[in-house]
């Protein structure tokens, strides 16, 4: 029923969500975890900068803090590291090794650490011959490092696309590494950047994607700015008409990490991260330092209701109904026939403005039709209370900020 909810409301322009993603039982709501590259980068230097250099000592340290400041309570239970974690060379065995003196337990060692907290692992390597930071890639060696990677009892896998030798080889790459990471017998989370870089090349085609790949990167690299969080929000608005059908349980399209809890957002601008990111059914990848954050940022990243849109049953990706006046409004089906909408300001001047929510404009499939209760979740908490299906509500929204709404 909701199927046909959604497809008539839909109609031509976005299909059915739940697309079969990859058959490995994994992902069935967006992955949720912290993620070491937007913050810590490729830091090497442990002696010049020993608490913020990509070793063990870092990843230990986002353990403990994961489990004990609520992250692994409220949902975030990936800790995953990116690149620079490898040796310069492979071992004699051609096995993949990690930076011995910044890792000197090994990633197995880390695995148990991790697992012990109730945790899980991810790890980094590419489809290319060498990483983006130049460490050895996985191409000609993707069963042996799917073996390793399982032997070590990793968890999650992000497979960068750097250095690739043709398209033909990237696509064959991303495709053989899944396959790989299947004959393991280890479920582990395949997080793929091909339509990245596969973009420049030709149309990608999503269906495919799906099939191999939990998750998936569309665009650049996500900064600690508001340009960047507008970049990624214009252009997976832009492209939706491609995304969206793609994604559903065990298949996301990827917009890159939440930034919030760093430098370079406002309060307004972080709302806006955690609204859009929750109605886009994103992965919520945290890169930040957990042993450093503000108490507010804290709060709005465990935020429960929010997140429980972001993980919604129905698996939908939200989409943007409306772009007007500088405004923009986007809506996600949830399970039962509720809907979440977002209204972002984006006139970058002046104070808050208003916008009327109107039932006209929204979702056709929304189940409540004499009365709909509504509640506001961000920035701040607040019940409507109940409307009649032709409701109609002024939202004060200030520049560069988001109001969240539920429907039911
Ligand atoms: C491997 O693929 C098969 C077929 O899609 C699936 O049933 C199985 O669960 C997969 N195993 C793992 C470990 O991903
Ligand atoms: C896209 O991939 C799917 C699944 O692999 C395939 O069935 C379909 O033919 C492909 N579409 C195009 C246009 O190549």
């Amino acid at each position: 029923m909701l199927g046909v909810w959604w497809a008539l409301a839909a109609g031509a322009l976005l299909c059915l969500p739940g697309a079969p993603g990859l058959n490995n039982g994994l992902a069935l709501s967006p992955p949720m975890g912290w993620l070491h590259w937007e913050r810590f980068m490729c830091e090497t230097d442990c002696e010049k900068n020993p608490s913020s250099c990509i070793s063990e000592q870092l990843f230990m340290q986002m353990a403990d803090m994961m489990v004990s400041n609520g992250w692994l309570k409220a949902g975030y239970k990936y800790l995953c590291i990116d690149d620079c974690w490898l040796a310069t060379e492979r071992d004699d065995n051609n096995r993949l090794q990690a930076d011995p003196t910044r890792f000197p337990g090994g990633i197995k060692k880390l695995a148990d650490y991790v697992h012990a907290r109730g945790l899980l692992l991810g790890i980094y390597q590419d489809v290319g011959k060498q990483t983006c930071a130049g460490y050895p890639g996985s191409l000609g060696f993707y069963e042996l490092d799917a073996q390793t990677f399982a032997d070590w009892g990793v968890d999650l896998l992000k497979f960068d696309g750097c250095n690739y030798e043709s398209l033909e080889q990237l696509e064959d790459g991303y495709r053989r590494m899944s396959i790989a990471l299947n004959h393991t017998g280890r479920h582990i989370l395949y997080s793929c950047e091909w339509p990245l870089y596969a973009r420049h090349l030709s149309k990608v085609n999503y269906t495919e994607v799906a099939e191999y790949c939990n998750s998936w990167r569309n665009f650049d690299d996500i900064q600690d700015s508001w340009t960047s969080l507008k970049y990624v929000i214009d252009f997976t608005a832009a492209f939706q008409d491609q995304l969206v059908p793609a994604a559903g349980p065990g298949a996301w399209n990827d917009p890159d990490m939440l930034v919030i809890g760093n430098f370079g957002l406002s309060w307004a601008q972080e709302v806006t991260q955690m609204a859009l990111w929750s109605i886009m059914a994103a992965p919520l990848l945290m890169s930040n330092d957990l042993r450093n954050i503000n108490p507010r940022s804290q709060a709005l990243l465990q935020n429960q209701e929010v997140i429980a849109i972001n993980q919604d049953s129905l698996g939908a990706q939200g989409y943007r109904v409306l772009k007007a006046n500088s405004f923009e409004l986007w809506e996600k089906p949830l399970a039962g026939g509720s809907l979440a909408v977002s209204v972002t300001n984006r006139q970058e001047i002046g104070g808050a403005r208003e916008f009327l929510l109107s039932r006209s404009d929204l979702w056709k499939g929304l189940a409540c039709k004499e009365k709909c209760y509504l509640t506001q979740l961000l920035p701040t908490r607040y019940e409507y209370g109940s409307f009649n299906a032709s409701f109609c509500l002024p939202l004060s929204v200030n520049p560069s900020s988001t109001v969240l709404v539920r429907v039911d």
